[in-house]
């Protein structure tokens, strides 16, 4: 596996996800970015915007299996992880893995559960691992959480402490279609070139092997970053916990995923090297999640995001 390779595929994938998908093209990107670097990403977008048809489809381009768990208030923690029940006939206990067992999971309105459903799931993300009556049981290599959230509907919701939402590498915000976009997709309903005639049709095609992909992915840590860029990622992610605007900033895990996401995005550009505008352009979706304002910045109307150009802003980029 090379580094020509990994820019193959992914420019692959993009194309062949593009053919069902319409338009969102940086949000396919950015759910590239956190698979190839083994991550997890947190939707977000109403009902209705395409969000599980980019993670089936996604599955379908990199040869992946696919679960999908509804969160809802009564889903237990064994719902996610896998119980194990007696087996009368055998006269003994087998396990019966849940849903986590697969590769591309989407975890669908991920603040319908309670607390502790939500932790089953964030520590099988976080460790890889899931214990089931004591026994510990290996997840795919591949294992990736999309986890989706409605932005609209807060009641009777159970958010996800700002602690928990540091494990998603980042943020994925998924808008309404553009005119034209919404003319293509109602154009195309009905005839064969529907998004979903397109996935069941096998008119796009796995650009890759579920095998294959673990090895591919190693090769984002070969795209070549300065230490004058390193330097200056490091320096954005600490201004977050100085800037007056900002009650809580990004934790270390920020930095970790920023440099992640920056070589992703590169090789995603077709190069073997970071640029200022890599680390800028993943900044955003890095870091917005984790960051808290105080409250008086934030009734005034100022959103994480903008706080987050006025750090770019602020911090001078290595030439
Ligand atoms: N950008 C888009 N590209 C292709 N199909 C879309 C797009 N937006 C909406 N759709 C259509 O709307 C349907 C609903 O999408 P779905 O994935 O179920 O949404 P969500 O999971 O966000 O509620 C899709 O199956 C597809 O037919
Ligand atoms: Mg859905």
């Amino acid at each position: 596996m090379n580094n020509e390779r990994l820019k193959e595929v992914l420019a692959a994938a993009r194309h062949e996800t593009a053919k069902v998908i319409i338009g969102q093209h940086d949000v396919i990107e950015k759910a590239l970015i956190c698979i190839f670097t083994g991550n997890h990403a947190l939707i977000e977008g109403v009902p209705g915007v395409a969000k599980t048809l980019l993670v089936r489809t996604l599955a379908h381009v990199l040869g992946c299996d696919f679960a999908r768990i509804q969160f809802t208030p009564d889903l237990m923690p064994a719902d996610i992880t896998g119980t194990s029940v007696f087996n009368l006939q055998r006269n003994e206990f087998s396990v019966v893995k849940g849903p986590v067992f697969t590769s591309f999971l989407l975890a669908d309105e991920i603040n319908r559960a309670p607390a502790k459903t939500q932790s089953a799931l964030l520590q099988a993300m976080q460790e890889r691992l899931v214990t089931i009556d004591r026994e510990t049981h290996t997840l795919s290599p591949n294992f990736t959480v999309f986890a989706t959230q409605n932005p609209i509907e807060y009641e009777g919701t159970y958010p996800l402490p700002e602690a928990q939402k540091d494990r998603f590498m980042l943020k994925i915000t998924m808008r309404a279609p553009g005119r034209d976009e919404e003319l293509t997709l109602a154009t195309r309903t009905m005839t064969k070139e529907s998004p979903e005639a397109m996935l069941a049709s096998g008119a796009i095609q796995a650009v890759i092997k579920a095998d294959d992909l673990v090895a591919l992915r190693e090769q984002i840590g070969a795209v070549v970053m300065r230490e004058e860029l390193v330097a200056y990622l490091v320096d954005i992610v600490r201004a977050t916990r100085q800037h007056e605007s900002i009650l809580v900033g990004a934790g270390p895990r920020a930095t970790q995923s920023l440099m992640m996401a920056s070589r992703a995005y590169a090789a995603m550009s077709g190069r073997d090297f970071v640029t200022p505008d890599d680390i800028k352009s993943m900044a955003v979706p890095v870091l917005e999640h984790r960051i808290i304002l105080r409250p008086e910045f934030e009734i005034e109307g100022l959103s994480v995001a903008e706080v987050i150009q006025q750090i770019l802003e602020q911090i001078a980029v290595p030439r």
